[in-house]
């Protein structure tokens, strides 16, 4: 199911917690929220979800509004304080969410068994759950919004508390239900929106400031690549200066502690490898290294939001 966000629009009396914003996210693709804290994103995911009533602009799943009590069912939603009825065992609670969601009363039993299971949740689901750590109350959180195979998921910081085991599992587990459905989460952890994530939107005091996919912000944040380049030849002096004459070559360094390393800065939409490698072959020089390198996802988010 597609997700249509048209100018939407939130205020806590004079401030504008979400400023007029709009994107689209599509079956089969898993949006990576990204802001700093207070920008925006657990808003404006309580709105996607009809948790918090909306101020101005649309919110739309394939065409109907979010406002239709029915849509709920085809959304699963792990919200950022994660509500659960603390006197219950996991297990009960589970089937509790189960039959509110609606599953069906014959399959309700394994579909809360896998979800025990995909959540790595066999051994504590006797307890309850205020008796379990902040990680397995995450993960039972999880359980919950996925238990009746929403084609949507909007899953507000699902990774945070877990263990690096668990991490890694979650991950995993939202990459593949991302083939078929469609999920945005928000996170604090930027290598984990390029491990999990098709596409990055990062919000900003309430304004979208990018939105692409990791490649694509780092190309447009910087407007230069960096190539470093390792190459053996007679007088590395002559190497420096033959590389910057190269077309599209805008900096030639040389890396420090390494005599013949060069980090060679071009504009994103000049290929310098090929004019390099044919450089080397004419000069007779011999090229052992050409590594992109690539702008940290950290210093871009920095770049946008740290105003
Ligand atoms: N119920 C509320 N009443 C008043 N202000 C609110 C309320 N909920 C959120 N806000 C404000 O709206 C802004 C956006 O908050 P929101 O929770 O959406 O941020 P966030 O991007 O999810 O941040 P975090 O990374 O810390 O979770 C913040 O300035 C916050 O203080
Ligand atoms: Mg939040």
């Amino acid at each position: 199911m597609n997700i249509r966000i048209e100018n939407l629009t939130k205020s806590y009396g004079d401030q504008k917690a979400v400023d007029s914003i709009s994107f689209e996210v599509k079956t089969g693709e898993v949006l990576g929220f990204l802001g700093p804290n207070g920008a925006g994103k657990s808003t404006t995911m309580k709105m996607i979800t009809h948790y918090l009533n909306i101020d101005a602009g649309n919110i739309t799943i394939d065409g109907r509004s979010v406002r239709n009590t029915d849509m709920k069912k085809h959304i699963g939603y792990l919200p950022e304080h994660n509500p659960l009825y603390e006197d219950m065992p996991v297990i009960d609670y589970l089937r509790f969410v189960a039959e509110l969601q609606g599953v069906d009363a014959v399959k309700l039993d394994d579909r809360v068994k896998d979800m025990v299971r995909l959540c790595g949740l066999n051994d504590e689901k006797h307890k309850k759950i205020n008796e379990l750590s902040k990680g397995y109350r995450q993960r039972v959180g999880l359980a919950q919004a996925m238990i009746h195979d929403p084609e949507i998921l909007i899953l507000d910081e699902p990774t945070t508390g877990l263990d690096p085991n668990q991490i890694v599992e979650i991950r995993e587990l939202i990459r593949t239900l991302g083939n078929s459905k469609t999920v945005i989460l928000s996170t604090h952890i930027l290598p984990e929106v390029e491990a999990t994530c098709d596409r990055i939107l990062i919000i900003n005091k309430g304004k979208i400031v990018a939105d692409g996919t990791a490649e694509t912000l780092r190309k447009t944040a910087s407007g230069s690549q960096v190539l470093r380049v390792k190459i053996q030849a007679p007088s590395q002096d002559e190497v420096k200066e033959s590389v910057s004459q190269l077309a599209g070559v805008a900096l030639v360094e040389k890396v420090e502690g390494s005599e013949n390393r060069l980090e060679i800065q071009s504009h994103v939409d000049q290929n310098v490898n090929e004019a390099i490698f044919r450089l080397c072959v004419d000069k007779n020089w011999v090229l052992t290294e050409m590594v992109p390198f690539e702008t940290k996802l950290e210093d871009i988010f920095r770049d946008l939001t740290m105003n």
